[in-house]
Parts: C-alpha cells; structure tokens; sequence
C-alpha cells in the first residue's frame, strides 16, 4: 500500500554502527500495534513480514539473524502510513535510525516505492520488498472477495485480475511490472509464494 507522495531526499539511513541491531519481535509488534489501529493495515504489514522472511529461508538460504531483518522491513514498512500520510516513511525512517537498528532495514523501507520515495532499491532484500508489497495487498484484496478467501485460489485468477483495471485499481500494475522486471523470478512464481506463505497470517 505505497501511494505518497514525499522524496527522501537522501539516500543514506541509519548509521552503519548499528549493523546487526534489530527490535525483538515483541517491540517491532508493540510499534505496529501503537501505530496502526487500523486491523486491515496491520495485517497488510504482518503479511509482508511473513512473505520476506520466507523469502529469505527459502529462496536466499539466509540465516536466522537475516532472515528476521527481512521480516522486521516487512512488519515496519508502512507503520507510519496510518498516523502520517503526508510524512510517509520519512516519520517510521527517523524513528527507527533513533531506535538505533540496522541500516540495510531502514534502507530496505525506504526503497519499498521508488517512484515515490527517490530511493532505489540495491540489494535483494530491498528488490523484494518492493515486488512484495503492492502484489501482497492486490492478493490479500482479491481474497477478501473470495467466499472461500485463499483456499483455492490459483495464480492465474490473479493474473487476470491484473489485466482488469476496475479490480483494486488503487493497486498501481506499472509499479509491479517495474518492480518485476529488477529481479529473475517470474511474476506466476512469486504471485504462487505470497499466496502460500501469507494465507495463514493473521
Ligand atoms: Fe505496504
């Protein structure tokens, strides 16, 4: 759900001698729930979580410690949208460098919206938030609309949903296809791995 509004304006986040530091999973949820009363929102972020550090077990071959860096970007990528629209992820950017964690998460927030954000994405973990993320919430949508939710559905229901503009037409496709086209996996792949690996979240 990226659709703001602010340039960084710069491209350096956090300071590199907070390499290795992350919130327990009890404070990054604390923030979450502090700052997005809305259920629907905090879903969205709890899925993407998920989906990035199945990701990085999975497919990258990460180790613990990584993998729950890719899952803190997820959970926290959008914890300011709810409170600061105006000011999204400039305000969860600063509290997260005054929080002292790790660089590559604050980078990797910071990258999930390019064309928004004026910050690219340069490593994997950055690519994939930003396939993750709008492809999370158009599949989360086209669940919500499903009597049996994600049972069921198959990737080329969502395949067709993405050539019909009217569906989740808030969801923009050219971020996607953009987002797509930075990485080797074909779209049918990732679109099957979300639909697993985020059905369970609550
Ligand atoms: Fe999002």
């Amino acid at each position: 759900m990226s659709s703001p509004i602010l340039a960084l304006g710069r491209s350096n986040f956090g300071d590199p001698v907070n390499t290795g530091k992350l919130l327990s999973q009890e404070e990054a949820l604390a923030l979450l729930n502090e700052w997005v009363p809305n259920d629907r929102l905090r879903l969205h972020m709890k899925q993407v979580g998920a989906v990035m550090k199945a990701w990085a077990l999975e497919k990258e071959g990460a180790d613990e410690f990584t993998a729950r860096k890719w899952e803190q970007a997820g959970l926290l990528h959008d914890a300011d949208w709810e409170k600061y629209p105006e000011a999204h992820c400039r305000i969860i950017i600063e509290k997260l460098e005054a929080l002292q964690v790790d660089p590559e998460v604050i980078h990797c927030i910071a990258s999930h919206g390019p064309r928004y954000f004026g910050v690219e994405p340069n490593n994997t973990m950055d690519k994939m938030i930003y396939v993750f993320d709008e492809l999370s919430g158009f599949i989360h949508a086209a669940a919500l609309i499903r009597p049996t939710r994600y049972e069921g559905m198959d990737v080329k229901s969502i395949l067709k949903k993405l050539k019909t503009p009217s569906f989740a037409a808030q969801v923009n496709r050219d971020d996607i296809n953009d987002a797509i086209s930075r990485i080797d996996t074909p779209l049918e792949e990732i679109i099957q791995f979300i639909i697993d690996h985020q059905k369970d979240v609550r």
